[in-house]
């Protein structure tokens, strides 16, 4: 089912009613709504957006998924969410950690970009660090139907896990500690070895973990809509990146893109309104045609073919190879 742009989509007042501190980095939120009343329904893998304040002052989104060990359809009587502080980030986790019980959020109805895949006689659920939140719900929801699935989940080390007592729950679990060696953590080799028709592969996690995923899968077969991924961190911005300039044709504005920001937000803070929704690459819902100019794909949503093309960009992640883009907006 699509799900309208998160922007289109009316904020809820919610209340923090919880928090826990589940390993040095990750705390777990629980949240009601302000006025008592029931919150939207959602299914495993969704997630819902927060209104964050930078430390500059400027409001933002950021998407956190949905964690839940209730089954089905119904209207929750609350979310529960957990959050990594980000050392590098923006600002966002820091934020989400400074919060208190009683503290009050604006967040966006639940989305679900990665949902479970009704038809699979098998899934194969691939969890790495927070990556965890998506992928504990998924688990709850495919043992409570009874179907068939294997549970991979690894981290650092084990004082990194969070929701070890739950994770550990399930009987088909395996856990992983590669202590810095991955070799010694998740076996992507083995545990993709073997597509079938009715197989699925669900990973979430770092950048690193589902590139090595989708490569896995391709090496060994796997058809791409049985590969399933989330990404826990926007890949927008990684070090050694620069600035550039884009010129938006139409609007006949031209920008400077710095090396710590994404094209998206560069124009979206210069008043231009455009359609996106995911900022991780994965929707295509801000792909944007490019007149000149050769873009650095980082995206996870167009085909190969366009990519090579270099004639449409995914803004929110992807950046200029050229000193200069020139965008159809
Ligand atoms: S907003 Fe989803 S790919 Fe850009």
């Amino acid at each position: 089912m699509d799900s309208p742009p998160a922007k289109q989509r009316i904020p809820i007042n919610v209340v923090v009613s919880e928090i826990r501190t589940l390993t040095p980095t990750i705390k777990a939120f629980v949240l009601h709504s302000t006025d008592g009343a029931a919150l939207p329904a959602y299914t495993a893998g969704a997630h819902i957006r927060v209104q964050v304040i930078l430390p500059g002052g400027d409001a933002d989104e950021r998407s956190y998924s949905l964690i839940d060990d209730s089954v089905g359809s119904e209207c929750r009587s609350h979310y529960r969410i957990a959050v990594q502080l980000e050392a590098n980030g923006k600002g966002g986790s820091p934020f989400m950690h400074g919060l208190k019980v009683g503290s009050q959020l604006n967040i966006r109805p639940p989305q679900n970009d990665f949902p479970l895949d009704e038809t699979a006689t098998h899934s194969v659920l691939i969890a790495g660090g927070i990556g965890i939140t998506p992928i504990l719900a998924m688990a709850y929801a495919l043992q409570a139907s009874g179907r068939s699935f294997e549970f991979h989940y690894g981290t650092r080390s084990p004082d990194l896990m969070a929701f070890r007592d739950a994770v550990e729950t399930f009987r088909n679990v395996v856990l992983y500690f590669d202590g810095g060696d991955p070799r010694r953590g998740l076996q992507l080799e083995s545990l993709l070895a073997h597509p079938a028709d009715g197989k699925h592969v669900y990973v979430c996690g770092p950048r690193g973990l589902i590139d090595a995923v989708i490569a896995t899968a391709k090496h060994h077969g796997w058809a791409d809509d049985h590969v399933h991924f989330e990404l826990f961190n926007s890949p927008a911005v990684q070090g050694g990146d620069t600035a550039f300039e884009v010129e938006l044709r139409a609007s006949g504005k031209t920008l400077q893109v710095p090396a710590d920001k994404s094209i998206l937000d560069v124009i979206l803070a210069a008043g231009c309104d455009l359609m996106y929704d995911c900022k991780r690459g994965e929707c295509g819902m801000c792909a944007t045609a490019v007149l000149e100019g050769i873009p650095e794909h980082r995206d996870y949503n167009l085909p190969d073919d366009e990519r090579a093309g270099g004639k449409v960009m995914c803004i929110c992640v992807s950046r200029a190879k050229s000193p200069r883009l020139v965008l159809d907006l």
